[in-house]
């Protein structure tokens, strides 16, 4: 009998009934084309064969520009606690209500292929199937990110991303950028401590680390900002581990995640939110819109909202991940943008992503359509249409009882903004310059975190070849703070010597 080694849990329905062609003819044999004679060339009557080929070399499509290496399953969300008083969403309005969930789970700069165990951020993609449509919360496993705007991700990425000319990753691009871009030292100094490298996906927070809006019943507008944290416990691997693992296992992290399930340990996290006042905005020491700060806990502390759990996995990868697709400009009633310049960026570059990679009609796929809630549109036809209209009227407003708009935005107006138009930097706020939370994490840290963070850091930049991106790199380290600066400083100069 057949042993079912790997994919418990695997749908092993299996079709009745002889192989047959694409358009449903049985086929006669699998194993031998068509030959003119006994060894004789191939016939293109042969359409079996030419389908064959032909369909495999269509089986790929675009990897995802940023975050193609990932992993996903499904789960459910609970809520905890009364939130009515920050948000009109259906699914947060009472305490005991479940949600169905699909989060992917990514690394960033890496291609599909690539290894999992790398130091690099993890991308937290979920998707809340809600009675009122699907509500997608696109963050990472870091509550900051690198840049502000969203006009310097392009170059960032290049950054990230293979060199054009050397086809490699290189530290000079790397550094290059991170120290001609001081607002990116926070997430740098993030990355390159422990928490650089989760141990796996379910040893993790995640954060959605741009900050939204709620909105309740009265019109009220709050600012929130979400944590997902680990129930599993936070477990790192130290770099010596990583290159270990990354060579031994590339899929060590996709790997576990789906064993654990199988296994029926499913991994789960403690949901908060830290919730500001709108009229707390203009006065907060840090602008509560910039992506590169956190708001210390000390000022608003995170409050526990929800349960998530992750319970099923996928039962075809390329169906249901690599076709998934989530959109920061996905919300739901009741939650909407802030102007954070990140996110409004974000906002136009997932669709046009999705339009792109997977297609027009991607929202109808099984994973990416609403589940609990009915598609309502006046969009029609284009690449892969199902016909799911049938017959029905393709404009509105008409005089058939088509649906129609209902009046109430889904998230409030909101002011606070002088000026005309511009190419205008985001606001600086009392405390806000691009060292001090850094900084601030820095000292946080324990002598051993403080230790593997200097050498972390120094076993990159000294891979740069010319010194003074290396020492503006540097610079950065030493305005966040002067002792990091100084023992980065000297740590590279063991590895590399830079001019005096
Ligand atoms: C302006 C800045 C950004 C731009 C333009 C951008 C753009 C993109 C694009 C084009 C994709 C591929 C989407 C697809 O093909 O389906 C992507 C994926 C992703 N991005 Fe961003 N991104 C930005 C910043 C961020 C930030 C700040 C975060 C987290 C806080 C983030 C998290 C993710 C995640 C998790 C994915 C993977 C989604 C999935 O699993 O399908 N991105 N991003």
């Amino acid at each position: 009998m057949a042993q079912e080694t790997h994919g418990a849990g695997r749908d092993t329905g299996v079709p009745q009934g002889p192989l047959t062609t694409e358009a449903g003819a049985p086929v006669a044999d699998n194993q031998n084309s068509e030959t003119a004679g006994i060894g004789g060339p191939v016939l293109v009557q042969d359409q079996l064969l030419l389908e064959k080929l032909a369909h495999f070399n269509r089986e790929r499509i675009p990897e995802r520009v940023v975050h193609a290496r990932g992993a996903g399953a499904y789960g459910t969300f609970t809520v905890t606690a009364d939130v009515t008083p920050y948000t009109r969403a259906a699914f947060l309005s009472g305490i005991g209500k479940e949600t169905e969930t699909f989060l992917r789970f990514s690394t960033v700069a890496g291609n599909l292929g690539s290894a999992d165990a790398v130091r690099d951020p993890r991308g937290w993609a979920l998707k809340f199937y809600t009675e009122e449509g699907n509500y997608d919360l696109v963050g990472n496993n870091t509550p900051v990110f690198f840049i502000k705007d969203a006009i310097k991700f392009p170059d960032f990425i290049h950054t990230q991303k293979r060199d054009p000319c050397t086809g490699s990753q290189e530290a000079d691009n790397v550094w290059d950028f991170w120290g001609l871009s001081p607002e990116s030292t926070h997430q740098v100094t993030w990355l390159f401590g422990d928490r650089g490298i989760p141990a796996s996906y379910r040893h993790m927070n995640g954060y959605g680390s741009h900050t939204y809006q709620w909105n309740n019943a009265a019109g009220e507008v709050f600012w929130v900002k979400y944590h997902f944290k680990t129930d599993q416990g936070i477990r790192n691997l130290t770099q010596a581990e990583a290159n270990l693992l990354a060579g031994a296992d590339p899929d060590s992290h996709q790997r576990d995640l789906r064993e654990a399930i199988e296994r029926g340990e499913f991994p789960t996290w403690t949901v908060q939110v830290q919730i500001m006042p709108a009229a707390d905005a203009a006065t907060y020491r840090f602008n509560p819109f910039d992506l590169t700060k956190v708001w210390p806990h000390a000022d608003y502390p995170p409050i526990e909202i929800g349960r998530l759990e992750l319970n099923r996995n996928p039962q075809n990868v390329f169906a249901e991940v690599e076709q998934s697709i989530f959109s920061p400009a996905h919300f739901v009633p009741g939650i909407g943008p802030s102007p954070d310049k990140m996110l409004q960026g974000r906002l136009f570059a997932y669709g046009d992503a999705h339009r792109y990679r997977v297609g027009i009609n991607a929202d109808h796929l099984p994973v990416n359509r609403p589940h609990a809630a009915e598609a309502r549109t006046y969009s029609r036809d284009g690449s892969l249409y199902d016909g799911r209209h049938g017959g029905a009227r393709n404009y509105e407003p008409n005089s058939f009882g088509g649906p129609a708009q209902t009046d109430r935005p889904l998230w409030q107006a909101y002011d606070g903004f002088a000026g005309g138009t511009g190419n205008h930097p985001a606001p600086v706020h009392a405390e806000d310059d691009d060292f001090v939370q850094a900084g601030n994490l820095y000292r946080l840290m324990s002598a051993d975190e403080q230790e593997r963070l200097v050498e972390n850091l120094a076993g990159f930049i000294a891979k740069v070849s010319r010194d003074d991106i290396a020492e503006r790199a540097i610079g950065n380290f030493r305005r966040a703070d002067e002792d990091l600066g100084k023992r980065l400083e000297a740590a590279v100069q063991a590895l590399r010597p830079l001019r005096a």
